[in-house]
Parts: C-alpha cells; structure tokens; sequence
C-alpha cells in the first residue's frame, strides 16, 4: 500500500465533492491501486489548516457544507501561507480547485508554480494556470521531474483531452468545434423557455456549476480558456487567451432564441478552432447551429465537441454535467494516474 500525502486548494463546489469521492472510494484505492490518499494540507479564502496524520474527510467536508471557514478549526496555522505550508507538509500532490482568475492566473497560478518547484506533482480543475502559463508550467515539471494533469479543466468529466493526447496516435486534428460551457447553455435552454436571464444563472449558481464569479460563464470567457486549454494539446506553437476572438451571451434575447427556433435553429455558444489557409484561427460566440445536428441535440445541462481529424475521422462527445461530481471525478482520475506513476499531460 502506497500514502499519498495531499494537499487540496479550494474546498468549495468541486473540493467538497472529490473530498467526498475520496472517502466513498477509498476501499476501491486501496485495493485496485493500492493507494491509500491522506489530505494533510488544505486551503480555503481564510488561510491553510495542516494535520499530519491526516483530516477526517467528511467531518471536514461537513464543516465546510455548512459554510464554516478552515479558520475555526484546531488545525488552523494562523498567518502561514500556502506556499510555505507547502514546504512544511512535504505532500506529494497538489490538487488544485481555488477559483478562476484570468487576469493574474492566482492563486492557482502561484500554487502550481510553488508545488511543482518543490517536487509535487499537479492536478488542476483551476484553468487559470493553463490559460495563462500552459508551458511554463509543464517546463516546471519536466525540470524538477514531476506531472501536471488537468483533465478536469476541460468540460468537466468529458475526457476529450485524453483522447487527444492519449488515442490521436500520429493525427492531426483539422477543426475542433463544441459547447464547453453548461451554465450558459442551461440558460439559453432556459430563456428559450420562456424564462428570465437572471434565474436561469440563480439555477445554475443554486446547483455549483456558474463559476464563482459568473461574468466569465456569460462573457463567454471560461468558454475560451477551455478552448486554449484544448488547443494547446494540438497547435503548435501554443496559443493564450488574446488568441481567442471572444463573445458571450449577454446580448442573446429571448426573441432572437425563439425566432432562431422557428427556422429550426438554435442559438448556442459555440468554441471552434478552425483552420484557414493553414492558419489556426479561434472564436467563441453564440451561434445558431441546425437544431438537429449534433451541436444542435446538446441540450440544457450538456456539452458537447466535434473533432475533425485527418486519419481518425470526425468524432463526436457528449457529457450532461448537471453538477460538479464528474469535475470531481476527474481531479481523482489524474490524482490516480499521477500516484500510479502516469506522467503524460491527460493521460
Ligand atoms: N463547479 C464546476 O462545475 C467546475 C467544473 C470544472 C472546473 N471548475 C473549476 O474548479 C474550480 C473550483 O470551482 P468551484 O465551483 O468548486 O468553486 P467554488 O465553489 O467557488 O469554491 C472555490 C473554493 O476556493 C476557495 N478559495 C477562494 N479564494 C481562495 C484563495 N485565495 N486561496 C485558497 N482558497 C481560495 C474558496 O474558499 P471559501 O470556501 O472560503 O469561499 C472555496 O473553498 C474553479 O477554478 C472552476 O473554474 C469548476
């Protein structure tokens, strides 16, 4: 039996459910991976609690459902910081699942550099540290020999950029279309509907799923660091954010959804990567796609992605995320493969 010392950043919608996941598999670890997972550094808005022998899963999980802050526990190391909780804890992954930022990539960003810098390897369901520093960070890994795996960054529990790195075995993909984002198709399922904008996201906000600041759902923006994130795995040379010409759905109506639909349209935001004049060329905008093709049929809590390839034909995914379970399972997924000695990026 292998312990695996944790550290996990972010104990909010996807932290609570992999804590849980964790704990509900644990006997399936242990005897299919012989793996036994210790979390004995944990992070919050409020600071960093550390337990050596390792957190009781659900009592934590339970404290943190009911809104309580890693602060008032005993554990609680008042004034540390993470990064030198890090050093302290000698943890052999970091899982990473603290909010979107764009702008700065922190602090999933700061984490991702300090853990890699001190031998550890890491999981992100954080993209920020992919949108922003993508080569950096495997650079990072490779020079202090660890692994980054992300799975979980990419349409939740869809395991699309495994397929890419792992079964495109010498293709090339031509164009790379989908719907990544499920809180705003959920919406515009929801205004085609007849209701408002504003619920709609409530719902969403309701069920864990809108990003906890929701401006980068509509603005179309976490939309676009999936895309950079999934385009990296087969541009060369790689791309970042301003690569991605980028429109939300603010100023989608209820009647362009209906209008659309009387054409047997519907109006979706749509991610491509397409290929003109050998030239890559990004977009992320809603668009009105045939209601009966396949972008058309993901509906409501689905996402969706088409892959053009050259010796592997066109290919076709399809995920309903209804809440943030498969995100967490993917965290677990890659914490897996990291512990059982996988190092490809999404194996
Ligand atoms: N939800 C999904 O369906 C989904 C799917 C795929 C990927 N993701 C990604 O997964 C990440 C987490 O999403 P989520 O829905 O779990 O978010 P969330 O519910 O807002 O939870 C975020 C957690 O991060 C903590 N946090 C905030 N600022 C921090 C800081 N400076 N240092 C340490 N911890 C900090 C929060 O602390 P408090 O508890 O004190 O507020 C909270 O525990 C995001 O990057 C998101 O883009 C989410």
């Amino acid at each position: 039996m292998k312990t695996v010392r944790l550290a996990l950043v972010g104990v909010g919608n996807v932290g609570q459910r992999l804590l849980t996941l964790i704990d509900e598999r644990r006997e399936t670890l242990s005897k299919e991976y012989q793996l036994d997972f210790l979390l004995t550094c944990v992070a919050d808005s409020s600071g960093v609690a550390m337990n050596d022998s390792g957190f009781e899963l659900a009592a934590l999980v339970c404290h943190k459902a009911s809104r309580g802050r890693l602060a008032e526990l005993p554990e609680f190391c008042a004034g540390l910081s993470f990064t030198d909780a890090l050093e302290r804890a000698s943890c052999d992954i970091l899982l990473e699942t603290s909010p979107l930022d764009l702008e700065t990539g922190d602090p999933g960003l700061a984490n991702s550099r300090a853990a890699l810098q001190q031998g550890m390897h890491v999981v992100l369901a954080n993209k920020s540290p992919l949108a922003l520093a993508h080569s950096e960070l495997l650079d990072l890994a490779a020079k202090n020999d660890v692994g980054i795996l992300y799975s979980a960054t990419f349409c939740g529990g869809l395991p699309v950029l495994n397929v890419i790195r792992r079964d495109m075995v010498c293709g090339n993909i031509t164009r790379f279309r989908g719907i990544f984002n499920g809180t705003t198709n959920f919406m515009l399922a929801e205004m085609l509907a007849g209701n408002d904008y504003a619920s709609a996201l409530q719902q969403a906000q309701d069920i864990g799923a809108a990003e906890a600041d929701p401006s980068f759902d509509v603005g179309g923006w976490d939309t676009a660091a999936k895309l950079v994130i999934a385009a990296n795995q087969f541009c060369d040379p790689m791309i970042s954010l301003p690569d991605v010409d980028v429109t939300g759905i603010k100023n989608v109506s209820a009647s362009d959804l209906q209008n659309c639909r009387q054409e047997g349209k519907s109006i979706k935001l749509v991610a491509s990567a397409e290929l003109i004049d050998d030239t890559w060329g990004f977009k992320v905008e809603p668009k009105a796609v045939p209601t009966e093709s396949f972008l058309g049929s993901c509906n409501g809590w689905e996402m969706g992605v088409v892959i053009d390839s050259d010796i592997f034909g066109k290919s076709f995914y399809k995920l309903r995320e209804d809440e943030p379970i498969p995100t967490a399972a993917s965290v677990l997924r890659d914490a897996v493969h990291l512990a059982t000695g996988g190092r490809q990026a999404s194996l």
